[in-house]
């Protein structure tokens, strides 16, 4: 059907290099503008806009009519002759404003509906829309160049994991629960009926097994599913980079991630990464940032209190098992009583009960929310170890050392942010290791593993396994870039009775470990190599560097905040047949 029509260049191409050529283009009206004798109609594809001018002296009148029918979003074809434009009609803002082509014949490929959103970055579109219209929506030259830059990075990651002489192993996607902590999406059988498949919310056991096999080093580009609440940079699937290495000890797997990165890095944005990266450990990432993935791009640094205001007389101090508190610098003047209980209401959506705080202003005058319970003496220690100065702002919080820190934790990012702490264009990568092995579940009543089931904890931390089950640290480690969680890895249980001691802690009885992961302690006893491994969430990466803040924008066809997906209308029902198929009566419409 494109016979003589098919293109010769592509529009953003069109330069003044090619002047005075003949060019065919393909592409989509991006603009039609009519000024009498002569249409300007911007060509768009998927390099870039051009400007082809259609006037009847130069193309005749039948040419001349098809460029008249033209709308937005219709297809064409044009040929002509590639023209620099006069000085005053040059287009600084576009790639190609310095030419434009002077058409001589044109063929409409496909004539469009009125689209129900602009194909331009600058308009604003209302979310649901453009997601109910994605595949217009990606037209967008933004969007394009996010699903491009998406597979630079994961062009570069296959090259780095080539070369580090990994091999790439696809692992199903139909499959068993695999214990990731998330709910699993589950799939029912139609030749077992009453039986399902969970998707994978990782390939973790797959690629254990492949160190069984002898594979030593293996990757992939995992699909993973899991049935959680969807936030800003959680997708019910996503993708990760899955890796798992044998006879290794943390530091192997670091280096081949941080290899990942480098490259990713000094390709992709052309920024160089120094290795290796900082090392944190989890306790005091906990201790300085009050979280796990501390965000390092400024400092605001935690400070345990609780020693020094033991005696100070204020019971919400002296009650709490313990107390931190962080000094916002310069803040005092910068916020106000609104503000500050707004930042109470902040560290209380964290378990905090309160938020205690303090300024000082320019001239020396205290204002706090807790100083007249504090004796003279006491009040100036505390502000000495605080370091205060006038202008600075402080806030406390009393609680269990997890509640203190992650509360106050919080507030140090909001002021961090509100301050413009943040730095543009600085990744802050590092790794934060030795994490505890088990934390407790407050709901169940019992110990869950922090990372999963499979983790090995530290060797000197193993005989308290049993005895003091909260204090054995895990090989584990996780990678966080400004703040947010890249990935994570550990070394794992590769010995089936500690893997059987592991199941118990967690709540396990033999048989119902046997039951559930029976193939894995099975497999174990065939010689296993000491493994580790790790994975980092694709996505949240292209997010971070294509500078967004929603992992939908770095997907092609993603789902939306209740998980369904706006363009194909699912989640969707079935047909009775089906269900009667698979013996699955709904109880829900
Ligand atoms: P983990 O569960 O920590 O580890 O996941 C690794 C990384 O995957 C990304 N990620 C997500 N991205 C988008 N949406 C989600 N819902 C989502 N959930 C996780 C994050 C996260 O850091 N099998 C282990 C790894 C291992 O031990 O080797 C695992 O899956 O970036
Ligand atoms: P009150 O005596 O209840 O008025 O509390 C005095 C100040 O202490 C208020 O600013 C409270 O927000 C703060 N506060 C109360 N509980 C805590 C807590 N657990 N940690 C820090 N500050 C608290």
């Amino acid at each position: 059907m494109l016979e003589n029509w098919q293109r010769t260049h592509l529009c953003g191409d069109v330069k003044e290099q090619l002047s005075g050529e003949t060019v065919t283009l393909n592409g989509w009206v991006q603009r039609a503008r009519n000024l009498g004798g002569v249409l300007f109609i911007w060509l768009r594809d998927r390099s870039g806009i051009v400007q082809a001018v259609f006037n009847t002296e130069t193309c005749g009148a039948e040419t001349f009519a098809i460029g008249e029918s033209l709308r937005g979003e219709y297809v064409v074809a044009i040929q002509g002759i590639v023209s620099p434009r006069a000085e005053k009609d040059i287009n600084q803002t576009m790639e190609t404003g310095k030419v434009e082509v002077i058409v001589k014949a044109a063929r409409l490929l496909n004539a469009a509906a009125t689209p129900p959103i602009y194909i331009d970055d600058n308009a604003e579109e209302n979310e649901t829309v453009r997601l109910k219209y994605r595949y217009l929506d990606l037209r967008r030259p933004s969007m394009q160049r996010t699903l491009r830059m998406r597979h630079q990075i994961t062009g570069a990651i296959r090259r780095h994991m080539d070369a580090c002489g990994f091999t790439e192993v696809e692992t199903p996607i139909l499959t068993k629960s695999t214990p990731e902590g998330a709910r699993d999406f589950l799939v029912p059988s139609r030749l077992h009926p009453g039986a399902f498949y969970a998707l994978p919310q990782s390939p973790q056991i797959y690629k254990q097994l492949l160190m069984l096999a002898g594979l030593d080093r293996y990757y992939q580009l995992a699909r993973c599913f899991r049935d959680e609440d969807n936030r800003a940079d959680r997708q019910p699937e996503f993708t990760q980079l899955d890796l798992e290495m044998s006879f290794v000890s943390p530091k192997d797997v670091q280096a081949v991630v941080e290899g990942a990165f480098r490259r990713v890095f000094e390709e992709v944005m052309g920024i160089d990464v120094r290795l290796p990266l900082p090392r944190m450990t989890w306790r005091q990432a906990m201790d300085d940032y009050g979280s796990d993935k501390p965000d390092t791009r400024f400092g605001m640094k935690l400070t345990d209190v609780t020693e020094t205001v033991k005696g100070c007389g204020f019971s919400v101090f002296e009650s709490a098992p313990s107390v931190r508190g962080i000094n916002a610098k310069g803040a005092a003047k910068a916020l106000s009583r609104k503000e500050i209980d707004g930042l109470g209401e902040l560290a209380r959506t964290y378990h905090a009960k309160g938020l205690a705080w303090l300024t000082l202003d320019a001239e020396g005058q205290v204002k706090s929310s807790f100083a007249k319970f504090f004796p003279q003496e006491k009040l100036a220690a505390l502000l000495r170890v605080m370091a205060i100065e006038p202008g600075d702002a402080l806030f406390f919080v009393a609680d269990t050392p997890a509640i203190a820190c992650t509360a106050i934790g919080q507030v140090r990012l909001f002021l961090g942010k509100k301050f413009g702490l943040l730095g543009e264009n600085q990744y802050n990568l590092l790794w934060v290791t030795e994490f505890p092995l088990l934390e407790w579940d407050e709901a169940e009543g019992r110990f869950a593993a922090m990372h999963h089931p499979f983790t090995s904890p530290m060797d000197e931390d193993a005989p308290y396994m049993e005895t003091d089950p909260g204090r054995v640290r895990a090989k584990a480690y996780d990678l966080v870039l400004n703040g947010i969680e890249m990935g994570s890895g550990s070394i794992r249980i590769h010995d089936s009775d500690l893997q059987e001691r592991m199941f118990r802690l967690l709540g396990f009885t033999t048989e119902e470990a046997w039951k559930r992961f029976g193939f894995l302690l099975e497999a174990f006893r065939y010689g296993t190599p000491p493994h580790g491994g790790f994975a980092f969430g694709i996505d949240r990466l292209v997010m971070i560097l294509a500078g967004r803040d929603n992992l939908r924008d770095v997907i092609a066809f993603p789902k939306v905040q209740n998980a369904s997906c706006l363009m194909m209308g699912t989640p969707s029902g079935v047909s009775g047949d089906q269900l009667e198929t698979l013996r699955i009566k709904a109880l829900a419409e």
